[in-house]
């Protein structure tokens, strides 16, 4: 079964054909990254605009490049959520249009789901496993019962993402957007003992997540006790590499301690990660103590991408079959 994938949550527009939910033909992506660096952050408008110029070339050109045709299509599948509501509205319109006029069925995915099913795709995971999403939207920890659920969230963030916190500290310390792989690649060079910043505790809640007060720590470690975002930095070269060092080993080991205790709680037998974060070569290094065996996505699974939503979407269909076309909805959040 052909299923082609459509991917445009945030700032990527993505189409992949994957077959049988397992083999990936094709996987492109075009990122906006670029477009958006001076601002710091995704603005929704000039991302919607730049969906619509590209996401024709790039689903013609995933065709293109599994060598099938659109007509050989069997399933759509597409994303419709969580993000932002005007690109994903982009994707999930171009989606349906395409099943209409094809008489193809269609399925929307979750784009959070599809980014633990990365990790599970060609490989055998045992189950139930702990799933550890850490996006630029989502941090979350859920036991997953199959590749394609059901799922049962264990915890999540009460404020900032992992990802937003690396992008946040990334713009403290003047680095461009996306800010984790370059806070990662500074860090390279820092002492992770430096500073002695703290994750957040989340009372009563011990496996919940809190990366505000992290992020205020840097805030002050370079601009000064009370410091404000637009001031100016009062430290060195080299002490933005102590900085990138101590926040990536504090925001890491909080997310490490907390995901090895909850897979030892609700007794899985594996962690599988998905987001973007797990591109994080540390976090990966880290990892290497865990007495379960662990699963990251290939590296070209990490990011957003469609690959992951045509394979989830597989499974959804034979599970739950087609959706209607015309009902199908975006949901910019969705609950696990
Ligand atoms: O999953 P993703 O592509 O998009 C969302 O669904 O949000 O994740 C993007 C996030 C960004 O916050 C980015 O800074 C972060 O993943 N990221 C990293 C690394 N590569 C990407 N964070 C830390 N280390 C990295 N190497
Ligand atoms: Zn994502």
């Amino acid at each position: 079964m052909y299923v082609l994938g459509i991917e445009s949550t945030c700032d990527e527009t993505a189409c992949a054909v994957v077959q049988d939910g397992q083999i990936i033909l094709s996987n492109e992506v075009v990122s906006q990254s670029e477009l958006h660096d001076i601002y710091g952050g995704v603005i929704p408008e000039l991302a919607c605009r730049r969906h619509i110029d590209v996401i024709v070339p790039v689903c013609e050109k995933a065709l293109q490049q599994a060598n099938i045709k659109l007509e050989d299509v069997d399933l759509i599948s597409v994303s419709n959520g969580p993000g932002l509501i005007g690109p994903l509205l982009i994707g999930v319109n171009f989606a349906k249009s395409l099943a209409l006029s094809l008489k193809k069925p269609i399925v929307g995915v979750n784009h959070i789901q599809a980014h633990l099913y990365a990790a599970t795709m060609q490989k055998d995971v045992p189950f139930p496993c702990l799933g550890v999403v850490i996006s630029g939207g989502h941090t979350a920890l859920v036991v997953m019962h199959s590749p394609y659920g059901p799922y049962r969230l264990v915890s999540e963030t009460v404020d900032d993402a992992i990802g937003e916190a690396f992008d946040k500290v990334a713009a403290l310390l003047e680095l461009p957007y996306p800010g984790g792989p370059k806070v990662e690649q500074l860090a390279m060079e820092g002492n992770p003992l430096r500073y002695p910043f703290k994750a957040g505790h989340v009372k009563n809640k011990p496996l919940h997540f809190s990366f505000s007060g992290l992020k205020t720590n840097v805030l002050y470690a370079v601009k000064g006790q009370n410091g404000k975002k637009n001031s100016e930095s009062l430290i060195s070269t080299s002490d933005k590499k102590d900085v990138a060092a101590s926040f990536q080993h504090t925001a890491l080991t909080d997310l490490v301690n907390k995901a090895l205790l909850a897979a030892e709680l609700e007794n899985c037998k594996a962690i599988v990660f998905g987001g973007g974060v797990s591109n994080n070569q540390r976090l990966r290094d880290m990892l290497e103590v865990s007495s379960l065996p662990v699963y990251f996505p290939e590296r070209s699974l990490t990011l957003d991408n469609a690959a992951m939503i045509a394979g989830l979407g597989y499974h959804r269909y034979q599970r739950y079959g087609q959706e209607d076309p015309l009902k199908l909805s975006v949901l910019t959040r969705i609950p696990f």
